[in-house]
């Protein structure tokens, strides 16, 4: 096994009612900044519920609304200014990963020195940040539980991200997952927020640590118990046991345990889909459905090792009599057909994009690096080649 760092401060309430215990983490907060989106959380009246803790809290609170999925920097900007001009202690973000990310990404661009937008670059990192809790409602991203942060440069059409698994500034301080607030989440965020887990936990799978049984068997126990309850879920929205499953494997599969098992991870796939969505502002788990099969093809023609393990653990192909690259490509075809059953899109051809430009999307990706990708390490060449099989 490789050397790690598991760091993880962020106090999680899982499960049915634990809003309450937002009475009891108010108290060490007095300016409150409520972050949300784009009004789904006033469907489900857990922005009333929220307000009337606030008030019996005696918090004065301010309002950033209109996240957007894919969230853009201007909106934090806009959230800036609330949090310095209001002298704000807490970031409320209640939400998906959008919202969260975009109230990570205020609590560290309040007190920079530095602008938010150098930050995203990672020209400066800020260590200390405006306090965040979040109410989660959709499960998919872990944002819930983790450092990390992704938000939009409109302008140069860029996904920039930070945050440092040892570093506490942009972790929430507390999270609170009641799966209840995710059973209004409609079938195609579903089923995206079903292939973002998925994918979060492949992109550890396929590593190159040795002698890293736990690391593996966890993956796989995730990557198998999604398989099994993504497929009842979509077609039963409203069902609490899959959607308390769900939330959980969410978190757990981006909480950073994984990561430091597994020694990062690969994480090409990723790198590849935030180009993607920053250009075509496609879902983020959309763009995953699409480029993951397409990586792995590529990958698997040149080592199909892991993806032979993969194959047999996953989806017990069997191996007699097969070469490792055909048992390798029965596991990922096996996979494709799972991702066709949920309804995930196959091909950036059915956005019918005119004019795409490769050579763009290989540049937003590489992003100045030489190489991306740990299982296979990527260069640009092989990029624009994963590229060139999905459009
Ligand atoms: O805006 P509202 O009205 O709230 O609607 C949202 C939004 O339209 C809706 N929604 C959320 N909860 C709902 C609900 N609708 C009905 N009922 C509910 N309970 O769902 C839509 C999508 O929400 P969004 O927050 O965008 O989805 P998700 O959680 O998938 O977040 C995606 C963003 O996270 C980033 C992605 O790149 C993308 O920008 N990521 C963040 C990561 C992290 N912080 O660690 C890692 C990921 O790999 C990812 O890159
Ligand atoms: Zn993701």
């Amino acid at each position: 096994m490789n050397n790690f760092i598991w760091y993880n401060p962020t106090k999680l309430y899982f499960g049915k009612g634990q809003i309450k215990k937002l009475n009891y983490e108010l108290k060490n907060y007095q300016k409150v900044l409520l972050v949300y989106g784009g009004g789904s959380i006033k469907k489900i009246s857990l922005y009333e519920d929220v307000i009337e803790i606030l008030k019996d809290n005696e918090k004065s609170f301010f309002e950033l609304s209109g996240v957007e999925p894919n969230p853009k920097i201007k909106t934090v900007r806009k959230g800036i200014e609330i949090v310095k001009t209001q002298k704000i202690d807490l970031i409320l973000a209640i939400g998906g990963g959008s919202t969260i990310d975009t109230a990570k990404a205020i609590a560290v661009g309040s007190v920079s020195q530095n602008d938010i937008l150098d930050l995203l670059k990672n020209k400066y990192i800020q260590k200390e940040g405006i306090a965040i809790g979040t109410v989660l409602t959709l499960s998919a991203t872990g944002s819930e539980m983790n450092p990390r942060c992704v938000i939009s440069d409109d302008e140069a059409k860029l996904k920039l991200g930070l945050g440092i698994w040892e570093v506490p500034a942009t972790y929430p301080k507390f999270s609170i997952c009641d799966p209840t607030y995710t059973l209004t989440v409609p079938k195609n965020q579903t089923i995206n927020g079903v292939v973002d887990i998925i994918s979060h936990t492949l992109e550890q799978y396929f590593n190159r640590n040795e002698n890293n049984i736990i690391g593996e068997r966890f993956a796989e126990t995730l990557i198998k118990t999604m398989i099994d309850i993504g497929p009842k879920l979509i077609n039963d929205l409203q069902n609490y046991q899959l959607r308390e499953t769900m939330m959980i494997c969410g978190t757990l599969a981006w909480n950073g345990l994984l990561r430091g098992l597994n020694n990062n991870g690969d994480w090409a796939s990723h790198q590849i889909e935030h180009a993607l969505s920053a250009v075509y502002d496609i879902a983020h788990g959309e763009g995953l459905a699409i480029v993951i099969p397409a990586w792995m093809e590529y990958c698997a023609e040149k080592d199909p090792s892991k993806f032979v393990v993969f194959a047999k653990n996953i989806f017990n192909i069997k191996l007699e009599n097969k070469t490792d690259q055909e048992i390798a490509f029965e596991g990922i075809k096996a996979f494709k057909m799972f991702l066709k059953k949920i309804g995930a899109p196959q091909s950036m051809k059915d956005y019918k994009i005119k004019n795409v430009n490769i050579d763009a999307l290989v540049e937003k990706t590489m992003l100045g690096r030489k190489t991306i990708g740990q299982y296979i390490l990527l260069d640009a060449n092989d990029v624009k080649k994963i590229l060139n099989i999905i459009f």
